[in-house]
């Protein structure tokens, strides 16, 4: 049947048929917001390049949890600035750092909240990179042991899901094998299983204070131009343990999104990452665009892509838009 017969227009004409024909919707349980926790009381400072985010201590965080439980979404994701670095980024894995505690405090006021943790050297490091350094390279295998510290800490800690975003080979498996062995065995590994080496970083490096001091990711992270390597580090996560796999970024990646989407029978997370958050904030600004409507048109596409669960700096403002 073509034109004049059919007429694709027939089911756009308006709002309610539009509704009935929607083939992808979007819902605040489809969120995970990240967030910033560091030391001290009453802190909230602002992240210049990410406006509506903040560093905060651990009371304002959960008071910001509150809010998302009250919207909600279903899951929060913490990243840690600990009070100081160092080269073993030992922070990460004590169980006095800032994110295990932090853990504890959002648990303790907020049960049904899911408190995911990043699982990552980067935040704790001197030297900003996410494992340990010899000769200037970042050591693969000596890594793993001190990742897999830092996830038993977390989920020692109360933590209900650990998601590593360092992109060592082999770190789900021996993460999922200290969780079993500790008796975490019902603790899901949430893997940035296709993490690409991308200048979609930058505003979250402000955030989290973890620029390399020097050279950059690229020994670790993927190279963007590929995309069937992204199928092997998805199917090698899940065959170490991985519950979920996530694609990260999203929006120049959905190609990635939708392939694994088909590959795969894992949910799929997708990142939505602080400089695509960035770009549709400082355009909004400028008037330039209408930065709700850009908001949810992004969103809607990284869920049509194939996405089950989106991490984005958005979900509250995209949360309480979907509510309305
Ligand atoms: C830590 C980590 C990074 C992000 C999440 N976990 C930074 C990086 O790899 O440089 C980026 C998140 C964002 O940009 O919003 N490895």
């Amino acid at each position: 049947m073509y034109f004049p017969q059919y007429r694709p227009r027939r089911l756009r004409a308006n709002e309610t048929i539009r509704r009935m024909v929607r083939e992808t919707a979007l819902l605040p349980d489809n969120f995970i917001y990240p967030l910033f926790v560091t030391h001290g009381k009453g802190m909230k400072k602002e992240i210049g390049s990410m406006p509506g985010n903040y560093q905060q201590s651990i009371d304002n965080l959960v008071k910001d949890c509150e809010e998302v439980h009250g919207l909600g979404i279903p899951a929060v994701i913490l990243f840690g600035i600990p009070e100081k670095k160092d080269e073993l980024g030992t922070e990460a894995y004590s169980d006095e750092g800032i994110v295990q505690h932090a853990i504890k405090a959002i648990k303790n006021r907020l049960p049904e909240l899911m408190v995911i943790t990043d699982v990552c050297m980067c935040e704790y490091t001197s030297h900003g990179h996410c494992g340990v350094i010899r000769n200037g390279v970042v050591q693969n295998d000596a890594t793993l042991e001190l990742l897999a510290k830092e996830a038993l800490s977390h989920a020692k800690a109360g933590a209900d899901m650990v998601a590593p975003s360092d992109m060592m080979d082999g770190r789900v498996a021996a993460i999922r094998d200290i969780l079993d062995n500790e008796g975490y065995e019902n603790i899901p590994i949430m893997s940035y299983a296709a993490k690409y080496a991308s200048g979609f970083y930058g505003p979250f490096r402000e955030a989290a204070e973890s620029t390399p001091q020097f050279g950059d990711r690229r020994s670790y992270q993927m190279d963007p131009p590929n995309s069937r390597e992204a199928l092997r580090e998805v199917e090698l996560d899940i065959e170490e343990g991985a519950d979920i796999v996530m694609v990260k970024p999203a929006l120049s990646y959905l190609d990635i999104i939708s392939q694994i989407k088909q590959e795969f029978t894992m949910p799929v997370a997708a990142y939505n990452v602080s400089g695509e958050f960035s770009m549709v904030k400082a355009a909004a600004k400028l008037g330039w665009i209408d930065g709700d409507r850009v908001m949810m048109e992004v969103l809607t596409s990284i869920k049509r892509a194939g996405a089950d669960m989106i991490l984005t700096y958005h979900a509250k403002e995209a949360a309480a838009l979907l509510n309305r």
